[in-house]
């Protein structure tokens, strides 16, 4: 299949990685269907995409809103009929989040359902539509805070990072990305994680060292991955991660 018959679809795309790897999947062709919970800001985010020359559809979905992910599933249905690429990027740092001993319980439990949850939520609608390409995508967009390794190895950065609720949410998208790519094995359908490094965007109040372009390149050459391509990966621009 060439990439110019590729449907994406891609969660929290208003702003940040969401944002780029939307105007990279529209670069190389793809038609984008470019979500956000705020409307207002998602279609500001589609107009610069088209003035770019983007193929690109505005779908208003909040992964915690399960009656906007059934609207979004029913507008790429109509459309499209299939679905090609899933980016599952919509994810939150609650500012009440913090170490293992101190955390709000708050924070955990919003933290899990955005950044758990929605995934699964999002994945699970879309499932009957990427059955219908010949040729799928899923990328969870997770974080190297996320794995277990990094984050027990006390000389590794990730171990000096306290949040205990973002970092359990990223270890448990890894999870579903481990047991989705498990189930799906013999389809079509390739099912990775991708840790975007350390981006400057408003996550962290844009003191990440690489730029929004550099964060948004795995997570672009994971959906773009060639049909015989690994599932069940984790991998960052450089390497493949320990879970
Ligand atoms: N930046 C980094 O260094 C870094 C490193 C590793 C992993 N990541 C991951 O990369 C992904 C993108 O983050 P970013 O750095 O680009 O942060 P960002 O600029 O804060 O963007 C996050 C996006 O997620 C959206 N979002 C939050 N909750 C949502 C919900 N319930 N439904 C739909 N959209 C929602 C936000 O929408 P609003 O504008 O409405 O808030 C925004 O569009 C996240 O999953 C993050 O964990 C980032």
């Amino acid at each position: 299949m060439s990439k110019l018959d590729r449907i994406a679809l891609v969660t929290g795309a208003n702003k940040g990685i969401g944002f780029e790897v939307a105007r990279q999947l529209s670069q190389t062709g793809c038609t984008v269907v470019l979500t956000s919970r705020n409307r207002e800001q998602g279609e500001n985010a589609v107009a610069k995409l088209k003035n770019e020359g983007g193929v690109v559809y505005y779908s208003q979905l909040d992964v915690c809103a399960p009656n906007t992910i059934a609207a979004t599933h029913k507008f790429i249905e109509l459309k499209f009929g299939r679905l090609d690429i899933l980016v599952n990027n919509a994810g939150i740092i609650e500012s009440t989040d913090g170490p293992a001993s101190a955390a709000s319980m708050d924070a955990i439990e919003k933290t899990l359902k955005t950044n758990f949850l929605g995934p699964i939520q999002v994945t699970q609608a879309m499932l009957p539509l990427l059955k219908k390409s010949k040729h799928a995508s899923i990328v969870n967009v997770s974080s190297g805070l996320g794995s277990l390794t990094l984050n027990g190895d006390e000389t590794h950065m990730c171990s000096q990072v306290p949040y205990v609720g973002y970092c359990a949410s990223k270890a448990a998208l890894n999870m579903f990305t481990v047991k989705l790519a498990f189930e799906l094995k013999d389809t079509h359908i390739k099912v990775n994680s991708a840790d975007p490094g350390y981006t400057a965007t408003d996550l962290n109040n844009n003191q990440g060292y690489q730029s929004i372009e550099e964060g948004a390149a795995e997570t672009v050459r994971l959906a773009l991955i060639e049909e015989n391509g690994p599932t069940g990966t984790y991998s960052d621009k450089e390497a493949v991660l320990p879970w």
